[in-house]
């Protein structure tokens, strides 16, 4: 069987992870997807560190890797917009599947991408954009794609919610909380981007534009961080059995003239602490997402760090992988054959 070439553009926090697990679940990941996964080359800036991989996989010319013969799938795990834009452009136009997490791309250029992954028939995905290790993505896309979304509401950011949470119950210092945040791999590489609401709001652009089948860009969404919170307006909060979550609100709206609009938004609010997303604390995420058919489903888990964030990307690689093997097939049932079925006496 032929392998599937992959190439990993950026080793840091979730890199790192992805590769860590793709080499130590080879076996596993090879028999879901019915051919070894084969890292043909990983693009960083700094070749100098030592990576705990071979050195001769390592490139600072990303560029190099995505039109390689042998690549079948790029994941991006280096952030930034200007330099990967072209990248994946020139990857999905040379007929590779794209993985990548990047959400601040997504949502500015999703539009360009997909046109690009349609030109050539291949995949794009992004499950770890939003929510870290949560699958919002492919029920949004997939599972719910016959039913009409009314709202999504959430907390998708975990170093804000780290920070709101660490305020809220124990008083702690906003300035030392963030910076914990950062070493825990949780904040961006400029965590302005978290605090101020932006990487949220670049989430509820492609939340919402997954959900109403629309296109709507990070600037399209109203935000406001978290900078401003002091420990005076948690006092506050308390005071009216209430807590403060940074929360991202896509909804349709019907104008007066009966016509739908999409509604997203981003900003602290004040949350009653009987509220199902009140109690979400620390990096974990929560995703509420209300629709006609389905009535009202609540997605939860852990919304930042290299491994909660690997699951979500290696799950697309697996996808990718497979389509690449088997035209799209679902994995197949003898893929689960490997473990025997264990007795009651074992439990
Ligand atoms: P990171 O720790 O800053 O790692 C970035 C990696 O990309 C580093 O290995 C860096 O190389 C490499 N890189 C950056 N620019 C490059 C360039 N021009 N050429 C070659 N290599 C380059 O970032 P991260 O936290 O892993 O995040 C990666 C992406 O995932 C971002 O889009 C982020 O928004 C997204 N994401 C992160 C999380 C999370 O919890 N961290 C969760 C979901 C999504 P050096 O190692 O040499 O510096
Ligand atoms: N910086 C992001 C967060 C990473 O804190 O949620 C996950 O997207």
């Amino acid at each position: 069987v032929r392998p599937v070439g992959v190439a990993v553009l950026g080793m840091g926090t979730v890199g790192t992870e992805v590769i860590r697990y793709m080499t130590e679940n080879a076996e596993a990941l090879a028999s879901r997807i019915g051919a070894p996964l084969v890292l043909r080359g990983v693009a960083v800036r700094d070749l100098s560190r030592d990576r705990g991989i071979d050195p001769d996989l390592l490139t600072a010319d990303p560029s190099s890797l995505v039109s390689r013969d042998d690549v079948d799938v790029v994941v991006e795990l280096m952030g930034g917009i200007d330099v990967p834009r072209p990248l994946l452009l020139e990857a999905l136009g040379n007929g590779k599947a794209v993985v990548t997490a990047n959400k601040a791309l997504l949502a500015e250029y999703t539009d360009e991408l997909a046109e690009a992954a349609d030109s050539t028939r291949s995949d794009l995905y992004f499950e770890a954009a939003v929510a870290g290790a949560i699958p919002v993505i492919g029920p949004l896309r997939r599972s719910m794609a016959g039913d009409q979304v009314q709202r999504v509401l959430g907390i998708v950011n975990g170093t804000t919610n780290y920070i709101l949470s660490a305020m809220g119950s124990t008083g702690a210092d906003y300035a030392e909380t963030l910076a914990e945040a950062s070493r825990l791999g949780y904040a961006e590489a400029d965590p302005t981007a978290d605090v101020e609401g932006y990487d949220a709001a670049a989430k509820a652009a492609i939340l919402a534009s997954i959900a109403f089948h629309s296109r709507v860009t990070a600037g399209d969404v109203y935000r406001e961080g978290i900078s401003r919170i002091t420990p005076d307006d948690f006092a506050s909060a308390r005071d009216m059995d209430c807590t403060i979550k940074l929360l991202a609100i896509c909804e349709k709206l019907q104008r007066e003239d009966g016509s739908e609009a999409v509604s997203a938004r981003v900003y602290p609010a004040l949350l009653p602490d009987s509220h199902p997303l009140a109690t979400v604390n620390g990096a974990f995420n929560a995703v509420v997402v209300e629709a006609e058919a389905a009535g009202r489903l609540m997605f939860y888990g852990q919304g930042a760090g290299g491994s909660p964030t690997a699951s979500a990307v290696l799950g697309d690689m697996v996808a990718a992988a497979r389509n690449k093997v088997d035209s799209g097939r679902a994995p197949g049932e003898s893929t689960y054959a490997a473990l025997p079925v264990a007795s009651m006496d074992e439990v």
